[in-house]
């Protein structure tokens, strides 16, 4: 008998986990329930996973109201609202949930979630995707295979990409730190997530600088309206220019915004003049500079782990590109990744480059696609091995330096211990 799973939140996360259960596990797994409070979200989504009509939800209350409905829960809503949605869920009695991060920017929240689940046998893990890539497994392995020596230091950094950082952090979703949570923990919860994981060693000091530099009113060009379409006189110049962004930029030179349409409309299948009609009256056509953010567009975070070893975390939101570089230095060698390019020299010895993966997919899609098999595995009875999977507890370290990063940049970057327990 095939394994059911529910979903509640049908954005773009939600319909990417949905696709690869359909496209990839079909065989084992089918789609119980849907949830989500647009109601055009589930009229796009629920008729393509063959969902009835009395298994669309409106509402988490109405769906919490039927009791348990599958063998695994999804909740890829917006960061405010994991919290209440994954208490309600533990307490409704489901016993595995996927769920994405930030799992919330408040500690008691997210420990008390880590207490709930451990206290009700719920396995409850989180969307760290990145770790479950092959680039990113491979260079845990080499770590802790041995053969940098003992690690020394981790230098990372997560180059956002300045159209991304535009859309997500300046216009978009995760631009307010009270309706989502800094930059710092949205953003580099998984960068922080993947450097404790290779540290394999409490935090026990951290310390931080960064601002809101540029995305400023008193930074916006002469000439600038209050929205891009709105008759700007600077938008020739403007790298942020939405419309050309999100509409007149040809398709070999436009950056993966451009196709977050449904992002934009709110429609699963939206036409050309549904995205002009976007950016001229919504959030996304606004003047970068005259937003209503308030989160970081750079910040650089040290860490002193219990083995000796330091890391520096460098978050910038204006990079041409849109990827992560790193720089690991063990005693005994060191691994620089560039995107998904890594190479290994070992000192005295070879320099190699390591292959971690026949195929590169675009972003982290790889780690995206490697999460719902890790998932369905563990869904399936097919392993329990949960070592290496991002369980709350390994979570809860990723956002206690986070928070500690924070403290320390709102104090003037002095040093902070991060919580423990
Ligand atoms: N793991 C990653 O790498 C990664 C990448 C991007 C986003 N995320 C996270 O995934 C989550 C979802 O992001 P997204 O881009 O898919 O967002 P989205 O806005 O596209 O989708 C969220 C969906 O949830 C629905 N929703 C919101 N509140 C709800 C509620 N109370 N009840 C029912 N439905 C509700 C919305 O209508 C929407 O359809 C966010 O927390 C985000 O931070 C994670």
């Amino acid at each position: 008998m095939k394994k059911t799973v529910s979903v509640i939140g049908l954005g773009n996360r939600g319909t990417e986990y949905l696709g690869f259960l359909k496209y990839f596990h079909g065989a084992k797994v089918e789609i119980a329930a849907l949830c989500d409070n647009r109601q055009q979200a589930l009229d796009d989504i629920a008729p393509k996973f063959a969902v009835a009509g009395d298994r669309r939800f409106g509402s988490t209350d109405a769906f919490f109201a039927q009791g348990v409905l599958s063998d695994a829960l999804i909740i890829t809503t917006q960061d405010a609202s994991h919290y209440k949605i994954t208490k309600q869920a533990i307490l409704t009695g489901y016993r595995l949930i996927l769920l994405e991060k930030p799992v919330s920017g408040v500690r008691a929240e997210y420990t008390e979630l880590r207490d709930l689940a451990n206290e009700n046998g719920v396995l409850l893990i989180i969307c760290h995707v990145l770790r479950y890539s092959n680039y990113y497994s491979k260079i845990k392995e080499i770590i802790a295979g041995g053969q940098l020596g003992d690690l020394v230091s981790i230098n990372h950094t997560e180059n956002v990409g300045y159209f991304h950082f535009a859309h997500s952090f300046v216009r978009g979703n995760w631009r307010d730190e009270a309706a989502s949570t800094p930059s710092i923990l949205a953003k580099c919860c998984h960068d922080i997530d993947l450097i404790a994981w290779f540290m394999d060693s409490p935090c026990v000091s951290v310390s931080s600088v960064g601002s809101l530099k540029y995305f400023r009113k008193e930074n916006a060009p002469a000439g600038a309206a209050p929205t891009c379409m709105g008759g700007c006189k600077a938008k020739g110049t403007c790298p942020f220019d939405a419309e050309r962004l999100y509409i007149t930029d040809p398709f070999y030179k436009a950056k993966f915004i451009k196709f977050m349409r449904r992002t934009l409309t709110g429609k699963a299948h939206s036409k050309k003049r549904d995205v002009t009609e976007a950016v001229k009256s919504g959030d996304y056509g606004r003047c970068v500079f005259a937003c209503d953010n308030n989160v970081c567009d750079n910040q650089i975070v040290t860490m002193t782990f219990q083995n000796g070893a330091t890391a520096v975390l460098n978050m910038n939101g204006f990079s041409d590109k849109m990827f992560r570089e790193c720089h690991i230095v063990g005693t005994r060698g060191e691994l620089v990744g560039y995107g998904n390019k890594l190479t290994m020299h070992i000192f005295g010895g070879k320099t190699t480059r390591v292959h971690t993966s026949p195929i590169h997919l675009s972003g982290h899609v790889e780690g995206d696609i490697r999460l719902i098999s890790g998932f369905v595995k563990l869904l399936c009875g097919e392993t329990d091995d949960l070592t290496n999977v991002t369980t709350i507890d390994a979570t809860v370290i990723s956002h206690d330096i986070a928070l500690a990063a924070e403290q320390s940049r709102k104090n003037g970057g002095v040093p902070v211990q991060p919580e423990q327990g």
